[in-house]
């Protein structure tokens, strides 16, 4: 099986690299491609994941590669994981938003409209040039906004999928709190991308005991700091929500704290000089503690598993993914995209089938529908471009909403980002 990364020069590989060296059971990979137009970086990490796999005595074989066309060429799936302007690009999506006392955040509001419109453009390149090479291949988007760009990809006709690391977080941190094997844990996990809640937690399947009132009760305080949220909010709404939600149930809150401490585009930065320095060691040959502290935690399983079972009959037949939402929450129209659980094992290959979800209470599809809303117009300006177009994704926002603060961040937005946006 061969499979190619996009984005392979980023920090993160180590991690993937670490998942299918561990999990060559789950999926067999015989071909890593990593492709990134970083060379240097790319030897690097090229260097390092043939060391990680060949201590695992992995037989799979690493080539890299800048040139996208031959890299893709002959992949069953391909993995995007990219990061368009790196890291200073998300400086800036993290910053100019609190100038309008906005948060300032890479996927969640105005900055993650910013990451929209830098980053659909590119994907839908990529994704052509994939169709092109290998038409059989799936897509696999870890890149954010998870969402939009996945909404992008299929209503482009790709065969795509998106994935996030928050469900399989979760999962695992329920799963000790339990005691249970994490694949003993089944989340009723539901919403869009980076706007989910967990409204039961299962004991062996979609249909097995609701252990969630009993987590809450006797782990609550610990599952509410996780969350960096009250734990009477947990208690008052009887569902975890994901981190993700304190940028809306306290927003201000979360902008006064932002305004004091660095940056996380800051900290990363930090630490993926850091990263570096270590991979560039000859002797390392595994990955290193300091990769844990990124948000990816779990990414490489998550990965994993979802390519086993889209390539075959390998991985866990219901996933958490990001999909069509067909019906699946009828509020929402057919082609939104919608993060839940889905059996991702089918039989003809065509892909993910979201699981049925149980009427929602208006306090969650609300604001569902609300985002979902600003995503379909953040998608127009991402393919469209136009200042009014960007300025009415941010008005449907429900993080902004007001005309005075709209045009503010509008202006930001274009001013920050002409680089990467053509038509700004
Ligand atoms: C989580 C999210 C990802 C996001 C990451 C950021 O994993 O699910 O979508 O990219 O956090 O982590 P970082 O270490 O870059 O702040
Ligand atoms: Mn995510």
């Amino acid at each position: 099986m061969k499979l190619a990364v996009v984005g392979g020069g980023s920090t993160y590989t180590p991690e993937l690299i670490d998942g299918f060296a561990r999990l060559r059971d789950t999926l067999p990979v015989s071909e890593l491609v990593l492709i990134d137009p970083a060379t240097e970086r790319l030897e690097l990490i090229g260097a390092l994941a043939r060391r990680i796999l060949a201590r695992q005595d992995h037989a799979g074989k690493v080539t890299t590669t800048t040139d996208l066309d031959a890299g893709v060429a002959g992949a069953d799936a391909v993995l995007l994981q990219l990061r368009v302007g790196g890291q200073a690009a998300r400086l800036q999506d993290e910053t100019w938003p609190l100038e309008c006392g906005c948060v300032g955040q890479e996927t969640t509001g105005a900055g993650g409209l910013a990451k929209a419109l830098r980053t659909v453009p590119v994907v839908l390149d990529i994704a052509e040039r994939v169709r092109r090479a290998s038409p059989d291949a799936w897509i696999i988007d870890f890149t954010n906004p998870v969402g939009i760009v996945t909404r992008a990809l299929l209503r482009a006709g790709h065969k795509a999928v998106g994935l996030c690391n928050v469900a399989i977080g979760l999962q695992r941190r329920f799963a000790a709190l339990l005691d249970l094997a994490p694949s003993d844990v089944h989340l009723d996990h539901v919403g869009l991308n980076h706007l989910t809640w967990e409204l039961g937690v299962r004991r062996g399947g979609p249909d097995g005991e609701d252990l969630l009132p009993g987590l809450l009760a006797a782990h609550g305080e610990a599952v509410a700091s996780d969350l960096r949220l009250p734990r009477a909010v947990l208690d008052r709404l009887g569902v975890v929500p994901s981190y993700y939600l304190r940028y809306f149930y306290s927003h201000d809150e979360v902008v006064r704290e932002l305004g004091t401490k660095p940056s996380r585009a800051a900290e990363v930065a930090a630490m993926e000089r850091e990263l570096l320095a270590l991979y560039a060691d000859p002797g390392l040959d595994e990955k290193p503690a300091l990769l844990a502290k990124r948000g990816g935690a779990f990414y490489s399983e998550a990965a994993v598993d979802l390519a086993a079972a889209l390539l075959g009959d390998g991985g866990t037949d219901v996933q958490v993914v990001n999909t069509y939402n067909n019906g699946t929450l009828p509020f929402l129209p057919d082609d939104a995209v919608v993060e839940v659980q889905a059996r991702v094992r089918t039989a003809d290959g065509s892909g993910p089938v979201p699981l049925p979800v149980p009427r929602l209470d208006p306090l969650f599809t609300g604001l569902i529908s609300h985002v979902t809303a600003y995503e379909d117009l953040a998608l127009d300006a991402a393919l469209r471009g136009g200042r009014e177009r960007v300025f009415k994704a941010l008005l449907a926002h429900p993080l902004v909403g007001q005309y005075d603060l709209a045009e503010g961040l509008a202006d930001r937005l274009l001013a920050h980002n002409k680089e990467h946006l053509p038509w700004a």
